[in-house]
């Protein structure tokens, strides 16, 4: 198989990855996460979506890149850090580069994580781009303009939370995504559903 050329400055110009929210909040209070974890039980279904959806590439040869804060990387599970086709850039300023052999990246602030996807040694590679949380992280992506589209789990309920989704209502509209299905669905008692929104045009 030919070898991957790295990509020019001029083909990165015409080829910007696109830059997607994915999150779960809590219905009834924003609420996204709680202690070590998420403010509800497992959720199997929401699992595979946001797993398929942010480790996917059209291209096997390709790899998303998914930006966390360091709260969120330690808490994600070995099997999700390990995944082949993601390059895991991490904002901290208090963890090192070589503390996981997933860790591909750390960075100090969210531009930097979204400059290193778009103009770093790996951009030729790079198909997509996520964000995957906290709460700063995805204030961040939501004042972001390259961050275009946001895939909302709406989870429904009453859960204690002590971290929180911000707001985006009044920069992103909701649309209908063919590739995801917006029914209500149910696991362990809980009922959710996949919503999909896009960033309003800035009005001059
Ligand atoms: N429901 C969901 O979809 C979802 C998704 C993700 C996470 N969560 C939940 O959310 C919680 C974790 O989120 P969190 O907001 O507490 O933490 P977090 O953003 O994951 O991590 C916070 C740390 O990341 C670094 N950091 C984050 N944003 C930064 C920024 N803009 N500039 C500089 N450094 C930054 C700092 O690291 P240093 O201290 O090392 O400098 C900060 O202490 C957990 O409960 C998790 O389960 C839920």
């Amino acid at each position: 198989m030919e070898a991957r050329k790295p990509s020019s400055p001029d083909t990165d110009l015409n080829r910007v990855s696109p830059v997607n929210i994915c999150t779960a909040m809590c219905d009834s209070n924003r609420g996204i996460g709680l202690g070590e974890g998420f403010p509800w039980p497992s959720l199997k279904g929401d699992y595979e979506y946001y797993t398929g959806l942010t480790q996917r590439t059209s291209d096997p040869s390709m790899k998303v890149v998914q930006i966390k804060g360091r709260r969120t990387w330690m808490l994600t599970g070995e099997k999700e850090k390990d995944a082949a086709s993601v390059i895991n850039v991490i904002i901290s300023s208090t963890l090192r580069e070589g503390s996981h052999r997933s860790l591909h990246k750390v960075v100090t602030s969210f531009d930097e994580a979204v400059h290193y996807a778009v103009s770093g040694p790996r951009r030729g590679e790079i198909e997509a781009i996520w964000v995957m949380g906290g709460t700063h992280v995805y204030e961040n992506a939501i004042n972001h303009p390259m961050c275009q589209r946001l895939y909302l789990t709406r989870v429904f309920g009453t859960f204690d939370a002590d971290v929180f989704f911000p707001k985006f209502e009044e920069k992103f509209k909701k649309i209908s995504d063919l590739k995801v299905d917006g029914e209500p669905r149910e696991d362990n008692g809980v009922r959710y559903q996949f919503e999909v929104y896009e960033r309003l045009r800035e009005m001059v």
